[in-house]
């Protein structure tokens, strides 16, 4: 049996944990200067300057039922769009602001778009909601913030009130909750009341935390609107879901506390920014975009992996080649994805490999990372193996107990429990192949 016992949340992780592989959305303002979502922050934009993104927003290429087909093709079985990101910038049509969707060009509700599309594809569909604004007339300057450095940054936090702004996240939120239907998983996003403020020259500023997003009445509120929603924990209070950002966990993670396993979703980029980038090159290859979704799940984990739209609202066409790369793979192997975690623990990885295994315990997957020449080594499973065949295919892999058998002069000795199966010499055209093992 290989179902672990994870440590229990509120929310109903059932289907998440079966799913295992999203779309994460970064959509906003940021993707027409597409040089990162924290351009503002970074370039210590003006609110003048940023103003005339707003005033050029106008995604006429956005087709919300194309990107949820493309999702769908990935193999990807639910999403988390930016309704507002660090920038304040609504893409949805808010009575609590004019910084919306529907006040630009644009002149539309992105975010219902998204909602109806997604789920008319059977996609599970989730909200991801920035708890920094860079645009709230109340939110604090702080070090994370575009104003940090002007010369009245002090004096502007005089007239802020931290206190408004969370009753405008609230509000937000009821909005986001009520009006849309039933949603699946809200994401909030970021904490930072911890970390270090290690430059001198904003000494007189703090991070922010539960206390400044009042994250009880928050998290609250979403529960009373949207029981059985998964909500993540960057809102400084823990939740239902562990979210590991831009690495890669080699194990399960497990609570900093109790010790116990949690469910936790990994979210990644195609080329390091999560906003529309023009000019990055560091795409990843076809074979790390699969071994990342592999390496997550044979950790017990989810895999929600990011698009970042143009300003035109369509994904240019190294993302639509990339989720090409997942709709591919997924096409024949998803199979060792879904309803899947990772292996019993007592089963030893063979070299080069990640091992999968259904919940139910039955079938082990073998992804080989590297292809080795003409036989896979299994230790430990010589008694364990009914069946093997690769899983894209379907073909079947002959099995050997101890060595393999068509060897004339075998220099190694037989070795007890190895199970050898062979492979063709010429690896199949698959990008990470994945071997299908039914077990006794
Ligand atoms: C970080 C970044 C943000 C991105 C998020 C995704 O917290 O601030 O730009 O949206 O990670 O996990």
């Amino acid at each position: 049996m290989s179902s672990y016992q994870t440590r229990r949340t509120p929310g109903d992780t059932a289907w998440f944990t079966h799913d295992r592989f999203g779309m994460f959305i970064h959509w906003g303002l940021y993707a027409l200067p597409a040089r990162h979502e924290w351009v503002k922050f970074r370039e210590c934009i003006s609110e003048e300057h940023y103003d005339r993104y707003f005033k050029y927003f106008n995604p006429d290429l956005f087709d919300a039922a194309d990107l949820a087909r493309q999702a769908k093709r990935a193999g990807m079985r639910y999403a988390v769009l930016t309704t507002k990101h660090h920038e304040g910038f609504c893409l949805f049509d808010s009575q609590y602001t004019d910084y919306k969707a529907t006040n630009t060009p644009a002149g539309r509700d992105l975010v219902r778009e998204y909602v109806d599309a997604f789920r008319a594809e059977g996609l599970r569909v989730g909200f991801y909601y920035s708890l920094l604004d860079w645009h709230h007339p109340d939110f604090t300057v702080d070090f994370l913030h575009p104003r940090r450095f002007d010369a009245d940054a002090r004096q502007l936090n005089a007239g802020r009130d931290m206190k408004r702004y969370a009753a405008y996240m609230r509000h937000q939120v009821r909005e986001l909750l009520t009006n849309y239907g039933k949603i699946d998983i809200l994401w909030f996003d970021y904490s930072y009341a911890d970390r270090p403020n290690d430059d001198p020259r904003l000494a007189w500023t703090r991070g922010k935390g539960r206390d400044d997003w009042e994250s009880e009445a928050l998290i609250a509120l979403a529960r009373e609107l949207q029981p059985g929603i998964l909500i993540d924990n960057r809102a400084d209070i823990e939740q239902d879901l562990w979210t590991p950002e831009q690495y890669q966990p080699l194990q399960w993670i497990r609570h900093p506390e109790t010790g116990e396993l949690v469910t936790w979703e990994t979210c990644q980029t195609f080329s390091g920014s999560w906003g529309y980038h023009r000019d990055e090159s560091s795409w990843k290859s076809p074979a790390q975009l699969i071994r990342m979704l592999v390496n997550t799940v044979s950790a017990g984990g989810n895999l929600l992996m990011n698009v970042g739209p143009t300003a035109r609202g369509n994904i240019d066409r190294r993302a639509e080649e990339a989720l090409a790369v997942y709709a591919e793979w997924m096409r024949w192997n998803s199979r060792s994805i879904y309803g899947c975690t990772m292996a019993e623990p007592d089963l030893e990885v063979p070299a080069d490999c990640r091992l999968t295994q259904s919940a139910d315990g039955r079938r082990l997957y073998v992804h080989l990372f590297a292809y080795p020449f003409k036989h896979l080594h299994l230790p430990g499973l010589a008694d364990r193996v009914d069946y093997a065949q690769f899983l894209h295919d379907g073909s079947e892999l002959p099995l050997h107990v101890g060595k393999a058998a068509n060897l004339s002069i075998n220099y190694e000795k037989p070795e007890d429990g190895l199970l050898i199966l062979d492979l063709p010499v010429r690896k199949p055209d698959v990008v990470v192949p994945v071997v299908e093992l039914f077990l006794k």
